[in-house]
């Protein structure tokens, strides 16, 4: 039998995780019940067969996976709301909060439930995120199984260290924002070339998919590739070292260092102790 679901936090990436899990065909969407206090903002997704319900500890009580993904700032509140009808034995809690450890979230419950991170990236609404997952010793293999039973059909998955959390929330939750403004920065030298904008963002997009997929598929490394279309004084290279002797490969590094240090400092000033050190 399907767990149910409980999705506390019917925001951006809540909403996302639910439309993604019903797309793939994995989860019918009456098995997933969605809160947030503007109950009327979620009318859309009622319609589409979810479970819509105002009440966290009803979501709860309906579910056996419950999967938090409020801001850090409301994390405190619900799992004070929540805890009581949280059953040991019954429920496993994954958490999307970015700031918010393992210890932090058990110590806000008070309760032995399972406690798991996930550190999944907009790209659940179309089955292409790359989520990390972490859990300690409370998470044995079944509430893991529970994990990467929602999100392996949202896109990729791996367990990884919980100090890794913080780092890959830069390298893949702010990653997509990256990745989109690159793409945005090559339609954009396309129409200065001659394409009209929406061609361009589509030859982009596209030929930026093309490169992804060479490397998942052909578990290759990028120099490799990039050595098979750079042939001596061509075209190619002289656009890609123009790009590097403006800093393409240095600005990308600088970002998701400046990112994964923001979010580190974040995560300590919430009272984690963990996590910080990479
Ligand atoms: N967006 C991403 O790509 C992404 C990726 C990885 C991790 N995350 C993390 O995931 C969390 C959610 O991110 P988001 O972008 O989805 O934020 P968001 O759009 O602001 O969503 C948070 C939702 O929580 C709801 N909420 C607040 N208090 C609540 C309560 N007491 N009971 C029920 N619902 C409540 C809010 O709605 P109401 O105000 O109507 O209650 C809101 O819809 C954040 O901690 C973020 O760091 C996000």
């Amino acid at each position: 039998m399907e767990d149910r679901i409980a999705i506390i936090g019917g925001g951006n990436l809540g909403t996302a995780i639910a439309r993604g899990l019903a797309a793939s065909g994995k989860m019918s969407p009456d098995k997933i019940t969605i809160t947030r206090r503007s109950i009327h903002l979620l009318d859309g997704l009622k319609k589409e067969g979810f479970n819509i319900e105002p009440d966290n500890t009803l979501a709860v009580r309906s579910a056996r996976v419950v999967l938090v993904a409020v801001r850090p700032r409301q994390l405190d509140a619900v799992l004070e709301e929540i805890s009581p009808a949280l059953v040991e034995g019954k429920h496993v809690l994954i958490s999307t909060v970015s700031n918010a450890s393992i210890a932090a979230i058990r110590h806000g419950l008070g309760k032995k439930i399972p406690v798991l991170r996930a550190m999944p990236n907009i790209a659940v609404s179309v089955g292409e995120s790359m989520t990390c997952l972490c859990g300690d010793e409370s998470a044995g293999q079944e509430a893991r199984g529970a994990a990467t039973k929602i999100f392996a059909p949202l896109g990729e998955t791996l367990f990884i260290t919980e100090e890794q959390m913080t780092p890959a929330t830069a390298l893949c939750a702010c990653g997509i924002a990256f990745f989109l403004r690159a793409i945005r920065a090559a339609a954009q030298g396309g129409v200065e070339v001659g394409f009209h904008a929406e061609d361009a963002i589509q030859l982009a997009a596209q030929t930026a998919r093309g490169a992804a997929t060479l490397l998942l598929e052909g578990n290759a490394h990028p120099e490799m590739q990039i050595d098979k279309v750079t042939t001596p004084m061509g075209v190619t290279i002289s656009g890609l070292n123009e790009m590097e002797h403006h800093g393409f490969s240095s600005s990308m590094i600088r970002g998701i260092i400046t990112s994964a240090e923001k979010a580190a400092k974040l995560y300590r000033e919430q009272g984690n102790s963990n996590g910080e050190e990479h």
